[in-house]
């Protein structure tokens, strides 16, 4: 396609092209509907507040309500349930307590972390972890210090904490690691201090990057942030491990089996939950033909959020060195300027696979999907033009797509004739340019043989009509959760 012949000036305004987009548009409109029990604070991790377990805030989390309500209204019988992009387990955890078995793929430790100390602490002592709680008070952390555990910064963390409350916090890791036998007891103490470091740090998390507060060595920037109070270590732990232990002996938060005719006292339900580490473009793959009955899932958004260094602290808490965060920026599904095609990798995989045929069809796929296509083109125009506040957008635009084409093909090859997929995303705008994703992904869905029930929007309503997809400045963009069916 001529780049130019998709400009058009009228009226002396800047429009352009939205044939395909119109069309994908027009295609989908009916089930494009606007689901009322869905509501912002229902998709994202707000709605957490009131549950239990709640102990990390992991900002890109769904809660709990939204899996209960998926699973009630499409799929109450429980089965197999799959989420490749687990996060913090909140499509595990929920579903396991409905009786389902469920399947988990994350690929940072920090949300494997988190589910593995959420599963550990199901089937703790708590009389035991009390006792040691209570003997935690009486301590001075600094008096354990141990450089032996000094924290692990990476360079975009160094300085992070106030030096003295650094201290603490490796005094209280070396009080852990040496003092606390009970392997399940520690690891829940390791965890409330993973849980409270931006709280003790001059940091606030904030999507692309880690933003530094004046009192630290590092603010930069013309306007001076603050981030507010500051918690001190031992009260930010204190606090932290209260929390705990309170949601662990709270007798109504505790999971009942209605089949078991003497629950023990104090016990949550066994949690049906099987997780890997890694990245789901490789471990979907492993996974049998027809044998998962609904995936419940958020994939990242295609909006530059840097996972790896909004999480720097937990990932330098856990010990990854500068490479290892390197290596993870680049494993993950492509959704910043930095990363890179992943296009020969995933051609080898497939190749090692004895799956060639395949990534043929998915590469094919990808190249044959218009109103991407369209987008690709008019936003290569404007990095011509220079109106593109950054070239990589075009190449991270491109990596996602088709990487979720992977993703999406195998998802399709496990689900069970029947099966269903609810997937949690937002459209996106470049350059006042819309990228309609949840049309994009439900016609490759459709090119993979699954059917859109429907695209749920939430907050408002409908988003942009046909007509506006093109460029519309500061238009609204639909969030969404797309039901296909296999
Ligand atoms: C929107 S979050 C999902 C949050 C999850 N629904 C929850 O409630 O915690 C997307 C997750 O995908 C993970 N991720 C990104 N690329 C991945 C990949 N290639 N394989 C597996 N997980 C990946 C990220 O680390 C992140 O935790």
């Amino acid at each position: 396609m001529d780049k130019n012949s998709i400009l058009e000036k009228s009226n002396s305004q800047l429009t352009t092209s939205n044939t395909q987009r119109g069309a994908l548009y027009n295609k989908y409109k009916s089930k494009i509907i606007h689901n009322p029990c869905l509501d912002r604070t229902l998709v994202s991790f707000q709605a957490n507040k009131e549950t239990q377990f709640s102990w990390f805030k992991y900002r890109e989390g769904f809660s709990e309500k939204l899996v209960t309500y998926l699973i009630d209204t499409l799929k109450p019988k429980p089965g197999a349930l799959l989420d490749p992009f687990a996060g913090v387990g909140t499509s595990l955890f929920t579903a396991s307590d409905l009786n389902w078995q469920t399947i988990g793929i994350e690929l940072l430790p920090v949300g494997v972390f988190a589910i593995e100390a959420k599963s550990n602490a199901r089937t703790i002592h708590v009389e035991a972890l009390s006792l040691v709680i209570n003997q935690i008070q009486t301590i001075n952390f600094s008096d354990y210090y141990d450089q032996q555990y000094a924290f692990n910064h990476l360079a975009i963390t160094s300085g992070a904490f106030p030096e003295s409350q650094e201290v603490e916090l490796v005094g209280y890791i070396s009080y852990c690691k040496n003092h606390i036998q009970d392997i399940s007891i520690r690891n829940i103490l390791l965890f409330a201090a993973f849980c409270i470091l931006e709280d003790i740090s001059y940091t606030r998390k904030d999507g692309q990057y880690l933003r530094w507060d004046y009192r630290s060595s590092r603010s930069r920037g013309k306007k001076e942030f603050s981030k507010g109070e500051i918690l001190l270590f031992k009260d930010a732990i204190h606090k932290k491990l209260a929390q705990i232990l309170s949601d662990l002996s709270n007798k109504d938060a505790v999971q009942l089996d209605l089949f078991d005719p003497k629950p023990e006292k104090g016990a949550f339900k066994e949690v049906n939950l099987q997780l890997h580490q890694g990245t789901c473009l490789e471990i979907i793959p492993t996974i049998t033909n027809n044998s998962i009955d609904f995936v419940v899932t958020s994939p990242p958004y295609v909006n530059r959020y840097d996972y790896t260094r909004t999480y720097a602290l937990e990932l330098a808490f856990l010990g990854c060195s500068e490479d290892e965060v390197k290596r993870l920026r680049q494993t993950m599904l492509s959704c910043t300027v930095e990363n890179r095609d992943k296009r020969d990798i995933l051609e080898k995989h497939y190749i090692q696979i004895n799956r060639y045929d395949d990534f043929i069809k998915i590469d094919s796929t990808f190249n044959k999907q218009g109103a991407l296509q369209e987008v690709l083109g008019i936003l290569e125009t404007y990095k011509q033009q220079g109106k593109l506040n950054n070239v990589n957008i075009i190449r991270m635009i491109r990596n996602y797509f088709y990487e979720m084409s992977f993703v999406i093909y195998e998802l399709a090859r496990v689900l069970k004739p029947g099966g269903v997929i609810a997937m949690v995303n937002d459209n996106v705008q470049y350059a006042g340019e819309e990228v309609p994703v949840d049309l994009i992904l439900s016609d490759i869905a459709e090119s993979f043989g699954l059917t859109t029930k429907y695209i749920w929007t939430l907050g408002r309503g409908k988003g942009n009509s046909s007509q506006q997809m093109g460029n519309h400045g500061r238009s609204e963009l639909r969030k969404c959760v797309y039901i296909w069916e296999k």
